[in-house]
C-alpha cells in the first residue's frame, strides 16, 4: 500500500472510531512537502502572514500547545542556541488548541517569557494544512520555493540540544544553499489536540446558505468580485482558490480582529464556519443532494433598496482605463435645493460597482467654481456617508441626522481600480430626509498627524495621535485610513480615569479596503474621553506594496506619501444648538494637540513640539486659507494668529 493509502486508511479509521490511536500517529506526515500561504494572529493580535517573509534565509515553525513542556523546551533551546532572529529567519509558533482564547494565549506566552509569535490557529487549519500532528513538531521552510526542507524534532533524543540535521539545514539556507529535504521522526510524540472537524459537510443545507450569506452580496453578477457564485460548479471550480484566500485571511474581505470589539456587517467567517467550508473542500466540494440556493442570487440591484430617495446627487461620468493605478477622484456637484434639511439615510450606487472600491461622500460651500484641486474633500466638511462594496447604504442612528444647508455643493472622493477593461462609471448618491429634525446630530470627525516620519526600510515604525471629547458623547463607528505602508492600525479608548481599552485592532490593515466599522453597541464617552489611533507602517522591501522602500517618508495625501488618518462617528449625549456647525478653531486645536502632545497628558509642552513643527504651521496655514490663494488674508491671518497663540498658552503654562 503506498503512503497516501496508509494515511487515507488511518484518517478513515480515527472517523469511525472516534479515538486517535496513537500507535499509528507517531508516524510524520511526509506528504506536506510544501508549505502554503497563510495568515494567522499571534498573542498580541499582530498579523503573522507567511509569504510576507519571502525574503528571508528561512522560516521556522513549530507546533505547540500551552501544556507541552517539551514544546516549550523546543523553543528555548532553539532561540537560545541557534537565535533564528539574529540571522534574519522567521520563527513562529503555532497553537491549534480548540477554543483557546487570545487571553489564554496572551497569559501562556507572558507566564513562560516567550518573545516568539504564538500564532493562534483556533480553527486548527493551518496546522492540518501544513501537516503538523505533534506539539514540538518543527518545520523549516526554504521561502525561495515554499519547500519545506526539514520536518521534525526541534532537539535531539538527549532532548538538550537542537538536532544536528536541523541545526546543518538551518545553517545552510542562512548561507544561501539550499539542502535537501529531510523527514526525522520524533522521539517524544505528544499528539496536537483534535479538532472537531465537521464531515459530511453538505452543499445544500450549510455550504450554499453560508456562501450566500457571506460572499454572494459581492459575488454576483454585476456585483465587485471577479466571479459571481451563481451555482455549486462555479464555486466547486474556484474552491482551490476560496481555500487559499480563506487561509490567507483574504476573503471575506473583513480585516477586524475577531478577538476585539463587536460590529455591524461583520462579514468575517466563524471558526465552525471556516472549519466546514474547508472540510467540504478537501473532500471533494461535493454537490450532494438538496436545493442549490447559489442558483437564486440575483444580479446586483441596481434600484435604490430603501425606496425612491429624496434626492439623488449623480456624479459626472468618469472613464476608467482597463489597467494601471488611478489616483482618488474628487467630484464637486452642487446642492440644487433651496431649503435647508436633515439627512438620516443615504445610499451610494455606483453606475459600474466593479471598479469602485470606496467613495466618501460629503458636503459643504461650493468652491466658487474653482473645482476641488487635488485636496478632495476638506477635513472640515460633514460626512454623508463612506461607501464601500457590500456596504452601500448607511440609515443613520436612532434620533441622528445630518444637517445640509440649501446652497451648498456635495464633494465626493472616489477610489476607482481597474478591471482589464475599460469602462465608465457613474456613481449615484440617494438621500433620505427626516421629516422633522432629530434630537441629535451625527459628527463626524477626524484624527490626524501631520508630523509623521518614517524611515526608509523599516518594518515596523508606529505613530500615533488622538482626540479628546470634550463633551459627553456617543461613540457609533471608527475608520482608520493610511496608505500602502500601513501595516496595521488600531483605537483605544482612554476613559477620563486613565482606564484603557483596546475598540477596534486591524492587523493586517489593506488600503484596497476601506471601511467604517460600526460598533454593535456604541461606546459612551464622558467628557475628558481620549480615543487613541495607532497605525503601524512597513516601510521595508517586504511589503510588496511599498512604492518605494529607500525613501524616508511623511505626511501627504498621495498614495507614495503616508497617512495617520481616524475617522470617528458620534453624537454628542446631550444635544446643543449649534452642533451641526463645526468650529474650526476649537477642531484645528484637537487635531494639533492629538499629535504633538506626545506623552498624551493634555497639554503640548515646548520640547513636545514636533521637530517639522513648521509643517504642522503649514498645515494650518493651508486649512486657514480658505479661498485657496496661496496667502493668508487679513481676515484668515488673523483666525491663524488666535490659533497660534492658543498653542502657545499652553507651552507656556507648564
Ligand atoms: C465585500 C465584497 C466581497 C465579499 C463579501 C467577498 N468577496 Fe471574494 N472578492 C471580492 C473582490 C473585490 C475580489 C477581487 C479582488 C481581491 O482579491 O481583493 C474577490 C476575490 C475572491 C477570490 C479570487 C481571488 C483571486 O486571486 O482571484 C475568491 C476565491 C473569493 N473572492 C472568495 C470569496 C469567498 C469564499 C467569500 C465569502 C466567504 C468572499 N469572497 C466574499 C469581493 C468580495
Amino acid at each position: 500500500m503506498s503512503k497516501f493509502h496508509l494515511n487515507l486508511f488511518a484518517s478513515l479509521l480515527f472517523g469511525l472510531s472516534g479515538l486517535a490511536s496513537y500507535a499509528q500517529a507517531s508516524e510524520l506526515n511526509a506528504d506536506v512537502t510544501r508549505a502554503a500561504d497563510f495568515t494567522l494572529l499571534d498573542q498580541q493580535g499582530k498579523a503573522f502572514n507567511l509569504h510576507y517573509h519571502s525574503q528571508r534565509p528561512a522560516v521556522l515553525l513549530m507546533a505547540s500547545v500551552t501544556g507541552s513542556e517539551y514544546a516549550l523546551q523546543s523553543m528555548t533551546t532553539l532561540v537560545d542556541s541557534v537565535d533564528p532572529q539574529a540571522n534574519g529567519v522567521a520563527f513562529a509558533l503555532i497553537n491549534p488548541e480548540p477554543g483557546l482564547d487570545r487571553q489564554a494565549l496572551m497569559a501562556f506566552a507572558n507566564a513562560h517569557a516567550v518573545e516568539q509569535s504564538v500564532l493562534q490557529d483556533d480553527a486548527g487549519m493551518v496546522s492540518s494544512t501544513l501537516g503538523l500532528r505533534y506539539a514540538g513538531e518543527t518545520l523549516l521552510i526554504n521561502p525561495q520555493r515554499w519547500e519545506i526542507v526539514y520536518r521534525g524534532p526541534a532537539l535531539d533524543e538527549s532532548g538538550a540540544a537542537v538536532h544536528p540535521a536541523l541545526a546543518a539545514s538551518l545553517q545552510s539556507l542562512i548561507a544561501g544553499e539550499i539542502p535537501a529535504a529531510q523527514l526525522t521522526q520524533m522521539s517524544t510524540a505528544e499528539p496536537l489536540p483534535e479538532h472537531a472537524v465537521p464531515v459530511d459537510v453538505s452543499y445544500s443545507d450549510t455550504v450554499a446558505p453560508m456562501l450566500m450569506e457571506k460572499c454572494a452580496g459581492c459575488h454576483r453578477p454585476g456585483g465587485i468580485a471577479p466571479w459571481a457564485m451563481t451555482n455549486h460548479a462555479m464555486v466547486q471550480g474556484f474552491s482551490p482558490m476560496i481555500r487559499e484566500t480563506v487561509l490567507t485571511r483574504r476573503m471575506p474581505p473583513w480585516h477586524a480582529d475577531p478577538a476585539i470589539g463587536e460590529f455591524v456587517h461583520d462579514m468575517s467567517l466563524s471558526v465552525e464556519e471556516k472549519q466546514q467550508l474547508l472540510s467540504w473542500i478537501d473532500a471533494g466540494s461535493q454537490r450532494g443532494d438538496g436545493d442549490d440556493l447559489l442558483t437564486q442570487v440575483e444580479a446586483q440591484l441596481t434600484e435604490w433598496s430603501m425606496g425612491e430617495p429624496d434626492l439623488i446627487v449623480t456624479l459626472p461620468e468618469f472613464d476608467i482605463p482597463a489597467t494601471g493605478m488611478l489616483d482618488y477622484q474628487f467630484f464637486e456637484v452642487p446642492n440644487t435645493l433651496d431649503r435647508d434639511v436633515w439627512v438620516k439615510a443615504v445610499q451610494i450606487a455606483p453606475g459600474e460597482r466593479q471598479v469602485v472600491h470606496h467613495a466618501i461622500a460629503t458636503f459643504g460651500p461650493s468652491s466658487g467654481g474653482n473645482g476641488m484641486g487635488d485636496s478632495g474633500n476638506s477635513l472640515f466638511q460633514p460626512q454623508l456617508m463612506t461607501f464601500v462594496p457590500g456596504n452601500d447604504t448607511y440609515v443613520y442612528p436612532e434620533g441622528t441626522g445630518v444637517f445640509v444647508p440649501a446652497g451648498s455643493s456635495f464633494y465626493t472622493q472616489m477610489h476607482y481600480t481597474t478591471f482589464g477593461r475599460e469602462t465608465s462609471d457613474q456613481t449615484k448618491i440617494g438621500l433620505y430626509f427626516a421629516d422633522e429634525a432629530p434630537e441629535h446630530v451625527l459628527q463626524h470627525y477626524s484624527i490626524l498627524n501631520v508630523d509623521l516620519d518614517i524611515p526608509a526600510g523599516t518594518a515596523e515604525h508606529q505613530e500615533t495621535a488622538y482626540y479628546t471629547f470634550l463633551r459627553d458623547a456617543v461613540i457609533y463607528s471608527l475608520f482608520p485610513h493610511a496608505h500602502y505602508r500601513g501595516r496595521a492600525s488600531e483605537f483605544a479608548i482612554q476613559y477620563p480615569d486613565g482606564r484603557e481599552d483596546l475598540v477596534l485592532s486591524v492587523p493586517n490593515y489593506d488600503f484596497n479596503w476601506q471601511r467604517y466599522f460600526q460598533f454593535e453597541e456604541p461606546i459612551i464617552a464622558p467628557a475628558g474621553t481620549k480615543i487613541i489611533h495607532r497605525t503601524t507602517y512597513d516601510n521595508s522591501t517586504a511589503n510588496l506594496s511599498n512604492p518605494d522602500p529607500a525613501v524616508d517618508v511623511s505626511f501627504g495625501e498621495q498614495t507614495w506619501e503616508e497617512m495617520l488618518y481616524g475617522g470617528v462617528s458620534f453624537r454628542y449625549a446631550e444635544p446643543q444648538e449649534n452642533d451641526h456647525e463645526i468650529n474650526v478653531e476649537e477642531y484645528i486645536t484637537s487635531l494639533a494637540m492629538g499629535f504633538m502632545d506626545l506623552n498624551m497628558d493634555g497639554k503640548v509642552a515646548v520640547d513636545e513640539m514636533p521637530e517639522r513643527a513648521r509643517q504642522a504651521l503649514a498645515l494650518a496655514f493651508t486649512l486657514m486659507d480658505k479661498d485657496k490663494t496661496g496667502g493668508l488674508e487679513h481676515a484668515e491671518f488673523g483666525q491663524f494668529m488666535v490659533q497660534a497663540n492658543m498653542m502657545n498658552q499652553d507651552a507656556f503654562i507648564q
